[in-house]
């Protein structure tokens, strides 16, 4: 149908450039045309279903009626290209550069550390840029909001949420008030005393002398950033201003597959709905999009809706509020928040709860396109709103050609899962929410794994209406989401309820008949049943007290709502985040240019904020680079009998498959033992095992042309899962070394007072690395060689595994690492089977190929943190002292042996945390399961047992009616004591790190502060835990404790280093800088460093086991030495001259200036190699006191705040260091708290992106968060006095989960049950629910286990 006026020319600005496409295809993203239209690679693809941020930018748009220019943060993986026909986007590359200017936002960014890896940062900072071109000054909550649609795996988020709350209206330290009165240093008018001050004003915490050690607050950068300045920013483009005063024109997008119609009137709408009724409506597409990506959807026809005056406008009138269906959700959010404070109270109930619950949906990306019509339409049976409309008494309105109607919404609307009963030629117009009338309240409620950007698992909405005179019901309403496969209401319980007085046994026989009504059968869709059940049971209690004390406000009769009781409606509150960050600064006569200990920036950190950094996947395309999509296995155990790709191949720009007949050298690949094929041959062994891979000319053709590979399976016997049936199967890898016994057990048991047994498990994790796999295989036909830029942790790893499958010796494979977007062990080894079979795919094509995995796919290949069983016996006296242990560890190893093993071993070897236990037994096995092969990741098994041990310590004071504390200190190893390898304690501080942390975090005064708080509330509960750590630093396997370097110096005496180790985000190339100035004693801008290669350094140990900088430190110092003897003649020779001279003379003089360095230490490797694995080089230590709340009804968690002393030596850059230890433990954070991998019976993995796997967001993290580093320490075996970083902090985001089981034992003891409990990690909002148990809970009958498949099992 052709429609006056049409255009088919499509234009919009970027960065201020008009961009005219006459070939626009709706298909494509804005995420894709920046990238690979335009080259702006700012924005990155980290999870493509609008739940990371990575790929924020700030779109711009005049509403053409009010002339207002919106500018919003989008998401553009989710962004249709088509949408922004006539707006303006500006990237991160649009507002600063790192040569010439940083933007403010990019700065701070930089100035505060929150950069690690980078590969957030440009999403950051354009939220953050966002928040500011709406509002200069932003307020607390909305910098919150802003973020919540964001998540850095690096950080721990401290140095972003600070650096950005600088720009907040009123920010300031919060010294300018209470005794200590300060000034706050945006008060004081020379800058001097702000940045001169020993302490900051912006710091809140105790003094530094109230600790015993000499630290120094190091002051903020905030004083030496520059001011924000809303003038300076880009304007909106003149054109598109213009635009704005013509009527809007209709728009006709056609691509190869798809075409997109926006038309501009209701009746041009209605008229192509009943020509195309199979046509979606598009706004925000955050459904639509997941549909095509996700489930591989095609919609021929896409209808856009955001131009039809009638579905865009708000009114109020005297019934209540009018929506459009097309209004986005900020839009709505924007409107409540301005009109509610103006209604009646009465009125303004069904408002108040949407305001709160809008706060809570979503991230800001989302919301600023989401519109609320697409919402109600997808029907989805989770959706926050449905369940508040409907109890709100809604109505909608809809048209279609035929004419209009309004539906009133009711259960019934909803159909089935995600169907209305609308008509296909239908459209949904407007909302009308009417307002609430006297006595009548209504709450709306939602839990969500992670309270921040999370779809619910339960959600509701409750209405009652009470008659004037008596608190007696006359209406009652209650909808839920999450229990079924549609928004359903208690018909029956409310029924039954109506004209009841709201009193206990109205409580009461409402909690029995909902419990009734709202069952849920065992193995429901989402699993938790038992906890969604308990769910909607305390919605209701909450909703009962909320009515109970509005009725005594009006001065209803009633029971009265106990002190004790009313806490239960505090939702937990948005605050600043207080921080310190201690270390001790280096000495006032150490040279200004030597950066050795002092807080150097990230050297990329610059180049990640303006999108400069280059990653894999923004590496320029090659001359014919083809794009490789894997085809993964779908059964756990199977014979493939049969893989059939001829329809893939049949589609146009499909150019071959690749198996495992096209490997020319060996297809076995592993890193201990070659267990692993590239491409399975006969059988696969877990779903996600790669059989093949189809090359294509785009990404998007490889992904489209692997679903139509067919592969014919046998199923084969037996599936082995979880541990439990790998113990029942005798499923194990053998593997000599696991055990390790220490003093007598028998002997400890017999001699002890008290035994006591137990088991203990811990779940795994995903890595979630922002940037997922990648590989670019470039093929040198003339040589015969291969040159790989890939995603890996082990350059070396993937060199010999390369040159093996392609049957070449290792000098013919080039392997390149410029940086990594994350790895946390996920790149040690995971990679090589990426890496190999792009390899082999560009050997069989001859050109280069590019293989970037998708986040679903990464997260099903991968593989994570293995997951363990622990099952213990524990001899102790009285006082708490352990006389005996005995621990069976297992873990899942998964299909291949990869590194479990050795994880296994480390395991072990950590069982003893900070405890001098004399008489051990230990054996550890490793589980052979049907899953994708589990693999190191930060702390290599070490957190896992020592979980193990710290839950032991708490089983063993409970039973002993002492404080945990008391149990840890009494066990607690002292300098010189031997551990239970035998290892002797030096160096070791643990007792100092405990001290000071009990003293920085005024460990007695808030104990006692937590126990008059949970006296004095039922509901919320609070708890407090302190818990060391110890880790011990360098490699199991002996051999590779070695490092390599090169450093050439040029004549014109600029440096280039080269080492192996790889830069991640850790800041090892920073430090490498630091450590190489000091060494030849250059200022750090004479010295760059080259990307890491096999090339120029060979045999390099993996980055990993926190030892790079050990490593490579020492194997620069090695070289650097070498080049400082060769320069000392000339220098002798010339004292007063400069460096050039002294080089160019050693030029002139036949002198090398290039060295190699190299490093290992002799006395290590013998130890080594007498006791394998079981010993270290040094222990690394530290100790973390957190307080918590909890929601006992919901689980729901806040950590309230935590305080970390870390020993990491003499550190050589404080910042970077500081920097490690909150990103570890907000990472230990996800570990014990949040993250959950959900499997299938079947081993499919359910939870395969951000939507269902929840790492920890900028909300997640403790409100007060100070980090110490411990001052004096000294360690003279690694680099300048230094020690390893980068995991042992891991393991002290375990003082939050064990706060968490104070908090529990608390609401136990106040509901009378057992003070011993098991409660395993992690602990979430279903684990910590459960284990208060209540009146609630013991209503609930557990499905039996036994009768029914569960949606998900514990592996
Ligand atoms: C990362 C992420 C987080 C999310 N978090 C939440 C959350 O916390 N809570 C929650 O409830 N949801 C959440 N969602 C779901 C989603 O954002 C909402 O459902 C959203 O409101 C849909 O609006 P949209 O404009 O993007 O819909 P679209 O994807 O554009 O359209 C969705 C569907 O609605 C139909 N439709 C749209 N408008 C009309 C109309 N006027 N008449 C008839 N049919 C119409 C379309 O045909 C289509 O089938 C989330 C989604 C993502 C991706
Ligand atoms: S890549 Fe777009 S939100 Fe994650
Ligand atoms: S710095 Fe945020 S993900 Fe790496």
């Amino acid at each position: 149908m052709d429609y006056q006026g049409t255009s088919n020319d499509f234009f919009f600005y970027v960065n201020g450039t008009k961009i005219v496409d006459q070939n626009v295809d709706p298909e494509t993203t804005l995420l894709s045309y920046l990238r690979n239209k335009l080259g702006l690679t700012g924005a990155k693809l980290a999870c493509g279903e609008g739940g990371c941020g990575a790929c924020t930018v700030m779109v711009s748009h005049c509403d053409p009626g009010s002339r207002h220019i919106r500018h919003y943060a989008v998401n553009t993986c989710l962004t249709p290209i088509c949408s922004l026909h006539g707006k303006a986007v500006i990237t991160t590359e649009g507002i600063g550069n790192s040569t010439s200017r940083l933007h403010p936002v990019q700065e701070r960014i930089v100035k505060f550390n929150g950069s690690q890896c980078g590969f957030c940062t440009p999403g950051f900072v354009m939220s953050m840029y966002s928040l500011l071109r709406n509002s200069p000054a932003p307020n607390q909550q909305e910098l919150s909001e802003a973020f919540q649609g964001n998540l850095c795996r690096c950080t721990g988020y401290r140095g972003i949420i600070e650096g950005y709350q600088t720009f907040v209206k009123n920010s300031c330290c919060g010294r300018n008030d209470g005794a200590k009165a300060g000034k706050c240093c945006d008060n004081l008018s020379h800058a001097k005393t702000t940045c001169g001050s020993s302490r900051c004003c912006r710091d809140s915490t105790p003094e530094p002398a109230s600790l015993s050690t000499e630290h120094i607050h190091p002051c903020r950068p905030f004083c030496k950033v520059k001011p924000l300045d809303p003038t300076q920013e880009p304007i909106f483009p003149p054109e598109l201003l213009a635009l704005a005063n013509s009527p809007p024109v209709p728009l006709d997008f056609q691509g190869p597959r798809v075409r997109w119609l926006r038309p501009v009137t209701l009746t041009h709408l209605l008229q192509l709905k009943n020509q195309f009724p199979d046509a979606r409506l598009v706004v925000g597409n955050t459904e639509v999009g997941v549909e095509i990506k996700f489930k591989n959807k095609l919609y021929p026809v896409i209808l856009e809706p955001s131009y039809i005056q009638e579905m865009c406008v708000m009114h109020w009138d005297d019934s209540g509020l009018h929506i459009g269906a097309s209004c986005r959700i900020a839009q709505v959010k924007a409107e409540l928040q301005d009109a509610v404070p103006k209604l009646k109270r009465c009125q303004a109930a069904p408002f108040v709860a949407l305001m709160e619950q809008l706060r809570w949906f979503a991230g800001s990306q989302i919301r600023n396109v989401a519109a609320i019509g697409g919402n109600i339409m997808t029907a989805s049976p989770l959706s926050d709103l449905n369940p508040l409309l409907l109890a709100s008494r809604t109505s909608l309105t809809f048209s279609s050609i035929d004419g209009s109607r309004t539906l009133q919404m009711t259960q019934d609307f909803f159909t089935s899962y995600r169907s209305t009963a609308t008509k296909d030629n239908e459209v949904l117009i407007s909302i009308h929410i009417p307002y609430s009338r006297e006595l009548e309240f209504l709450m709306a409620f939602k839990q969500g794994q992670r309270r921040e950007d999370d779809m619910a698992i339960v959600n509701a909405a409750m209405r009652a209406r009470f008659c004037l005179e008596t608190s007696r019901v006359t209406e009652l309403e209650m909808a839920f989401g999450g229990m079924g496969n549609r928004t359903l209401t208690a018909a029956r319980t409310t029924s039954l309820l109506n004209g009841k007085l709201w009193n206990s046994d109205l409580l009461e026989d409402a909690t029995n008949s909902l419990l009734q009504e709202i069952q849920l059968p065992g193995g429901s869709p989402g699993g938790m049943e038992t906890y969604r059940c308990s769910l909607c049971l305390s919605f209701l209690f909450k909703f009962y007290i909320h009515v109970q004390m509005e009725l005594q406000n009006q001065g209803k009769p009633g029971d009265p709502v106990p002190m004790r009781v009313r806490s239960v409606l505090d939702e937990f509150q948005e605050e600043p985040i207080k921080s310190t960050q201690l270390y001790q600064e280096v000495p006032t006569t150490q040279a200004s240019e030597d950066l050795v200990g002092r807080p150097v920036e990230h050297l990329s950190a610059a180049r990640h904020a303006t999108g400069e950094a280059v990653f894999i996947s923004d590496e320029v395309p090659r001359h014919g680079e083809l794009h490789l999509a894997l085809l993964t296995s779908t059964r756990p155990h199977a014979r493939i009998l049969e893989v059939d790709p001829s329809k893939a191949l049949s589609i146009p720009g499909v150019q071959a498959y690749i198996g495992a007949a096209d490997v020319p050298g060996d297809n076995k690949i592993g890193r201990i033992v070659k267990d692993e094929e590239v491409f399975a041959k006969h059988k696969v062994t877990c779903v996600g095992q790669v059989i093949g891979a189809v090359a294509a000319d785009s990404a998007e053709l490889a992904r489209r042309a692997i679903a139509e590979v067919q592969v014919t399976y046998a199923d084969l016997e037996p599936v082995i899962i979880t541990i439990e049936d790998a113990i029942k199967n005798e499923s194990f890898y053998e593997v000599e070394g696991l055990t390790l016994e220490n003093g007598n057990v028998d002997e400890g048991f017999a001699n002890c007072e008290h035994l006591l047994e137990g088991e203990v498990r811990l779940g795994g994790q995903e890595h979630f690395y922002l940037e997922t796999h990648a590989a670019i295989a470039i093929p040198d036909l003339e040589n015969g060689t291969m040159e790989i830029i890939s995603t890996t942790q082990s350059v070396n790893f993937e060199q010999q595994s390369v040159a093996t499958v392609l049957g070449i010796p290792c000098n013919h494979v080039k392997c390149t690492v410029k940086r990594l977007g994350g790895a946390f062990g996920g790149k040690e080894t995971r990679n090589v089977m990426l890496t190999t079979a792009t390899a082999v795919a560009a050997k069989k094509l001859g050109c280069p190929v590019r293989c970037e995995l998708e986040r679903d796919v990464d997260m099903v290949v991968t593989g994570g943190r293995h997951p363990f069983l622990a099952t213990y016996k524990v001899g102790y006296q009285g006082d708490g002292r352990i006389t005996a242990v005995n621990i069976s560890l297992y873990n899942n190893g998964g299909n291949t042996l990869d590194m479990s093993s050795s994880v296994m071993r480390r395991a072990v070897v950590h069982v003893d945390n900070c405890y001098h236990f004399s008489n051990v037994s230990i054996c550890g096995r490793v589980c052979r399961t049907n899953l994708p092969s589990n693999t190191a990741f930060r702390g290599f098994g070490a957190p896992q047992s020592m979980f193990i041990t710290e839950t032991i310590i708490s089983q063993v004071s409970t039973a002993c009616v002492l404080p945990p504390k008391q149990v840890r200190e009494i066990n607690m190893y002292d300098e010189g004591d031997q551990t239970i390898t035998g290892q002797v304690m030096e160096n070791f501080p643990i007792r100092r790190c405990w001290e000071e942390c009990l003293k920085s975090s005024d460990f007695s005064q808030r104990q006692n502060a937590v126990t008059t708080f949970n006296r004095q509330n039922r509901w919320k509960k609070r708890g407090i835990s302190i818990i060391p750590t110890k880790y011990s630093l360098a490699f199991n396997e002996p051999f590779l404790n070695q490092g390599g370097a090169l450093v050439h110096i040029y004549t014109d005496g600029s440096v280039l280093l080269a080492h192996g180790g790889i830069e991640m985000g850790q800041g090892l190339h920073t430090k490498m800088i630091q450590v190489a100035g000091r060494c030849l004693g250059l200022p750090v801008n004479r010295i760059r460093i080259a990307d890491t290669c096999t090339n120029s350094v060979p045999n390099a140990s993996p980055s990993a086991a926190s030892f790079s900088t050990d490593l490579y430190g020492m194997a620069l110092m090695n070289a650097c030495n070498k080049l400082m003897k060769n320069l000392e003649p000339f220098k002798n020779a010339n004292p007063t001259g400069k460096w050039e001279d002294w080089v160019n003379a050693a030029y002139l003089s036949c002198v090398s200036l290039s060295a190699t360095g190299f490093y290992s230490d002799p006395e290590l490797m013998q130890r080594m190699k007498e006791c394998f694995g079981k010993t270290c080089h040094y222990f690394s230590c530290g100790a973390a006191c957190s307080e918590v709340e909890i929601d006992c009804l919901t689980g729901s968690i806040k950590a309230l705040g935590t305080h970390i002393v870390m020993d990491v030596g003499c550190s050589i850059n404080p910042a970077l260091d500081i920097g490690q230890v909150e990103g570890a433990f907000a990472q230990g954070f996800g570990l014990f708290l949040l993250e959950e991998l959900q499997y299938s019976h079947l081993g499919e993995l359910r939870s395969k992106g951000p939507g269902i796997y929840k790492i920890p967001a900028a909300g997640d993290i403790p409100r007060e968060l100070h980090v110490s580093l411990l001052s004096k320490s000294e360690n003279p075996k690694a680099i300048f006095s230094s020690k390893g970083v980068g995991e042992p902090p891991l393991f002290l985001a375990a003082s939050v989960f064990f706060a968490v089981k104070a908090a529990i034992l608390s609401a136990r003891e106040d509901a009378g049950k057992s003070r011993q409990f098991r409660l395993d990690s992690p602990a979430t909002v279903e684990r910590v629910r459960l284990a208060c148990q209540d009146n609630i809970t013991d209503k609930i009958l557990e499905p039996n286990p036994e009768s029914f498949t569960p949606w998900s099992v514990r592996v």
